[in-house]
């Protein structure tokens, strides 16, 4: 959790021209010539990748205008999706291993997409089964639980989405360095959230004998809730469920009652 900055500060190294509002393509993966021939962004991952994807979808909609779609690994595996020639599909794995995402790039694959892997670990299976790599600079992931890597993933993402957009004319080049500049700033902005941890172990007492928590978000804030219910779980084993916030109405908030904690993500704005 602690190394967070210094992943996001190397993932981000290197790769954009904060003068222009580019980004360095061969860095990415994916060339500006083949950037403009994607019909679509097609996410594949599972667990914590799977929840950066969703967010990577989210900038690539929002930034590059390309229609873009997140898929579980598992689950193309276990029906068959429909791939094109003009599908970008983007492989996310902290490990590069795992079988269920591999099983779905070669799926994809078979059916002619064009494959960019965003993995931590290099030269690992995904990246090699894959047309590009662009990897996160995060270091080894020594707990069982992604961390660090989640948020360098959610910066790899986001680089990806500026740089589909610059390629495309999608996004203008003032846009695209207000969006890397503010990028630039969240090692910084992280590092004064961890400063504050004596703070958080005070919150962690209050809620430690809880059974279940809700987490809730709205846009990128909804895949950053189901992350966080995500971790609760497998390191606090306490259940946990991530909802859109727009949600709740539709049932679930049948379960609030004064035993319920319930974190809502809620940044100043979009
Ligand atoms: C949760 C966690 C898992 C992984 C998932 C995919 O903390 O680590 O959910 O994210 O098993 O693994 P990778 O990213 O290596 O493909």
């Amino acid at each position: 959790i602690f190394e967070q900055p210094r992943a996001v500060e190397d993932t981000l190294r290197g790769r954009a021209d904060l003068a222009t509002g580019d980004v360095v393509g061969e860095e990415i993966g994916v060339s500006a010539e083949l950037a403009k021939k994607i019909g679509r962004v097609y996410f594949v991952a599972c667990g914590t990748s799977c929840h950066a994807a969703m967010a990577g979808r989210y900038w690539v909609e929002q930034l590059a205008k390309i229609p873009s779609i997140v898929e579980i690994g598992s689950e193309v595996r276990n029906r068959e999706p429909v791939f094109s020639p003009t599908d970008l599909v983007v492989a996310v794995s902290q490990s590069g291993e795992t079988l269920d995402t591999l099983a779905a790039v070669k799926a994809a694959k078979a059916g002619g997409a064009r494959i960019l892997a965003v993995a931590n670990v290099l030269d690992s299976a995904i990246p090699r089964t894959s047309d590009g790599a662009l990897y996160t600079h995060a270091g080894p992931e020594i707990g069982v639980a992604s961390t660090k890597c989640f948020t360098a993933q959610l910066a790899a993402l986001l680089l990806l989405a500026v740089h589909l957009g610059r390629a495309r004319g999608a996004l203008s080049a003032d846009e695209a360095r207000r969006v890397l500049d503010a990028l630039w700033k969240v090692p910084e902005q992280m590092r004064l959230v961890l400063s504050r941890s004596e703070a958080v172990k005070d919150i962690a007492k209050e809620f430690v004998h809880s059974r279940d928590m809700l987490f809730l978000g709205r846009g990128t804030g909804f895949p950053i809730a189901l992350e966080g219910a995500l971790k609760l779980k497998e390191i606090s084993y306490i259940h946990a469920e991530g909802y859109a916030a727009g949600e709740m109405k539709h049932g679930p908030i049948a379960l609030i009652d004064e035993n319920m904690p319930v974190v809502v993500v809620c940044p100043k704005d979009a």
